[in-house]
């Protein structure tokens, strides 16, 4: 989705912008630019279709200056193209904006100023900010964008810069994020800390409904209504190093192989042997609260609620509480019942996901309790939220999630340990689950170690044009999120059934030229498992089964090791991360930023 990076200091300001930029490229766009204020006074813009490296190669020897703001877009309103490319500037070329977001009511307004004799160079929503702010006659530029903002319905992050202003740059955000990052003389504005993270760690990260006026050696923040605010700057906890490569040949490698450490940090300092329980300080949530539970609904997108769907299983398992996990999207369209005695979980990477951030405000706003489980710290669905559990995966830059999904299972995991000990679970089960979860580590680190052999698996199904996925009970939310996987990298269709539902139609499909992926653990549907291996191969479909022992049935199996039976999910789900990674890698896919995602979805 869209980036925004903006400085101002005394550093020549261009080399900056694109570096941030390309840091933001792991999000997904389609465009980018970047404006500077120049030295002898006025703005110079420069705008490219395509990747950064093609706006790198047209910005001119002489493009100086040490002020400036910089966009990728994400085509919401015209198609990707030069035009539609931000920064948009107004018909003088004095103000020049950068939005992430949607502005609802862009037709409405552009209708109104082009009566007023305004000439749109784009066909976007954000240019009408540009023209908004450009015709306001309030005297500093912080006026002038409020009085912009004060018409606009939306979602917002921007940046503008003024040519009569050239010692600032004025930011604000409403359900867009916007970071400052405060340096020595010099302040850098991202939409993302990825942007600014190898420049400073000191951040504020403005609220929604707030705004800020960045100069070189100062800042001030207020609400768009005008109040100031108070600032305080906290350190990010990673280091820029964190979002490099780190001499893997992709980030979704590199993700995939620090699932070890990943996950024995969502595990660090959380667990109580004593009570065989967990202790999770955001949760905000007091014994009696939690046996007062009557239901469990989480709530998530693509990957996240694929982890959602486990996470329901183990609370219920372990809990007994009534949970299921439904894709926010949904959820927040159908008017849904809100119950007082329910509670409420928003799962989320990057916590800025717009369909699951607004069905956390309409609970809200009915009065019910919403705790995130969140990978990013300080992000809009952690702000928003009563509590939570943090996922502590690091930075993901692969636009397709894997180590967030594997610690998202481990924090629900957690979170069903806690409430399964605060209600009926039994110390021993306490107890069996605390000792599963130390033993997650090194047994992922064993998977990994067969990746030689897996690649060579992953080879033999890379010709299929459409693949099957199978699994029972918790095996299916294991199968869904590997479908899931195979197809956002290496674009072959798909599909994962729960393996009972196989003969109620799916079968249809099954023949030689569509490979079976199998889930199938050693729990009580093991036999039920090989019956529907049985009916695959009857069909003279191939299967691929992901198990606990090798399977008579099955053309390949990947044999993984057993852990307890809720925990099993966690394993069963790394192999096939790297059979997607392979299979993208043997058809030569553009695995860090498949076509047409992005990694943050902002908008709805
Ligand atoms: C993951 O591989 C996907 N690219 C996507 O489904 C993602 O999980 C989804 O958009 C939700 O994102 P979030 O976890 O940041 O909310």
């Amino acid at each position: 989705m869209c980036g925004i990076v903006g400085y101002i200091g005394k550093r020549d300001v261009a080399p900056l912008l694109l570096e941030g930029l390309q840091r933001l490229e792991y999000r997904g766009y389609d465009s980018a630019g970047v404006v500077i204020s120049g030295r002898s006074g006025g703005l110079k813009a420069v705008k490219a279709k395509g990747r950064v490296r093609e706006l790198e190669a047209r910005i001119p020897k002489r493009f100086a200056g040490t002020t400036g703001i910089a966009h990728t877009r994400w085509a919401t309103h015209g198609a990707p193209s030069d035009e539609n490319a931000h920064p948009h500037l107004d018909t003088e070329g004095r103000v020049a904006v950068v939005h992430n977001g949607i502005v609802d009511n862009a037709s409405e307004l552009r209708a109104k100023l082009e009566a007023d004799g305004v000439v749109f160079a784009s066909e976007t929503d954000t240019e009408v900010i540009t023209h908004l702010v450009a015709r306001s006659q309030a005297e500093s530029l912080e006026e002038k964008v409020r009085e912009a903002l004060k018409v606009i319905e939306g979602t917002y992050g921007i940046a503008v810069m003024h040519a009569d202003f050239p010692d600032r740059i004025v930011v604000a955000r409403n359900g867009s994020p916007v970071v400052l990052g405060i340096g020595e003389k010099e302040m850098f504005v991202a939409s993302d800390v990825a942007a600014l993270i190898s420049h400073t760690r000191q951040v504020v990260t403005l609220d929604d409904g707030e705004m800020a006026t960045l100069k070189a050696d100062d800042f001030r923040t207020c609400t768009t209504s005008g109040t100031r605010t108070t600032a305080t700057p906290e350190t990010v906890e990673w280091e820029a190093a964190s979002y490099d490569m780190g001499g893997h040949d992709t980030y979704m490698h590199k993700e995939i192989c620090e699932q070890p450490d990943a996950v024995d940090r969502v595990l660090r300092g959380r667990i109580d042997d004593k009570f065989s329980t967990v202790h999770l300080g955001g949760l905000n949530l007091d014994a009696r609260e939690a046996r007062g539970i009557r239901r469990v609904k989480i709530l998530g997108c693509g990957t996240s609620y694929h982890a959602g769907l486990i996470g329901a299983s183990l609370i219920e398992g372990l809990a007994r509480i009534p949970a299921d996990s439904e894709p926010a999207s949904e959820f927040r369209y159908r008017n849904p019942v809100v119950d007082p005695d329910t509670l409420y979980v928003a799962v989320s990477q990057s916590g800025e996901t717009y369909d699951v951030l607004a069905a956390v405000q309409e609970l809200k706003r009915k009065g019910a309790r919403v705790l995130g489980v969140v990978n990013v710290v300080g992000s809009a669905i952690a702000r928003e939220t009563d509590g939570g559990v943090y996922v502590h995966a690091g930075p993901e830059v692969c636009v397709v999630s894997t180590k967030c999904f594997t610690n998202t299972v481990v924090a629900f995991t957690l979170l069903a340990l806690h409430l399964g000990r605060i209600r009926d679970l039994s110390v021993a089960d306490g107890k069996r689950i605390i000792e599963g979860l130390r033993k997650l580590p090194a047994q992922i680190q064993e998977i990994l170690a067969r990746e030689e052999d897996i690649a060579k698996l992953a080879a033999e199904y890379a010709d299929a044009t459409s693949m099957m996925f199978i699994g029972r009970v918790r095996g299916y939310p294991v199968a869904l999120e590997a479908s899931l996987k195979l197809k956002e990298i290496s674009y072959i269709h798909a599909e994962a059934y729960p393996a009972s539902e196989l003969k109620h139609g799916p079968l249809a499909l099954i023949e030689p030229a569509m490979p079976t992926v199998a889930i199938v653990p050693d729990d009580s549907l093991l036999e039920k498992n090989r019956a529907a291996m049985e009916e695959v191969k009857a069909r003279s479909g191939r299967i691929l089964a992901v198990a606990h022992q090798e399977q008579a049935k099955a053309d390949h199996t990947i044999v993984v090791p057993k852990n307890e039976d809720e925990l099993d999910p966690i394993l069963m789900g790394i192999p096939l991360q790297l059979v997607a990674y392979h299979t993208a890698l043997a058809l030569g896919r553009d695995i860090d930023k498949p076509r047409n995602l992005a990694k943050s979805v902002t908008v709805e």
